[in-house]
């Protein structure tokens, strides 16, 4: 009897523990590492053109440098699209974009 609780509780602790890794898995979408590739790319060259095609359909306030800001500034930005990579939602950038997005992160995201 002691040890059929003693074996139960061993079997709900490696439970615990396959259940844990497998959300911890399925939550990483994308395990890519993002680096910058050395470029400087500008707020108005290049960061306001990707935002406006990707992100402002749904994030209207993204439109302009202030309304981004709001999740720059929080470390939303880095977190959902550089890190999680859940955003753009039913998108997805392309490596390369990423990278030069990391860039302007990098570089404290100047609106230049
Ligand atoms: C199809 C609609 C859609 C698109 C396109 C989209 N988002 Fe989102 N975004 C959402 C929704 C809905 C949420 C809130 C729920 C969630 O996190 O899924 C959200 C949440 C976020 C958050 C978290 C905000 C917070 O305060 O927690 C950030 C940051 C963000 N999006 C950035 C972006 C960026 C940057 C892009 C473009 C590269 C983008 N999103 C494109 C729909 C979208």
């Amino acid at each position: 009897m002691f040890t059929q609780i003693l074996t139960m509780k061993k079997a709900t602790y490696f439970l615990a523990a396959l259940l844990t890794t497998i959300t911890v898995i399925s939550c990483k979408k994308n395990d890519t590492k993002i680096t910058c590739d050395g470029s400087n790319p500008t707020y108005t060259s290049y960061v306001k053109n990707l935002v406006d095609n990707n992100c402002v359909s749904c994030h209207s306030n993204f439109a302009t440098y202030s309304g981004l800001s709001t999740v720059t500034t929080n470390g939303k930005f880095e977190q959902k699209v550089l890190i999680e990579q859940s955003m753009p939602k039913n998108g997805s950038l392309s490596t390369e974009e990423l990278k030069k997005l990391q860039c302007w992160v990098d570089n404290g995201f100047p609106e230049n």
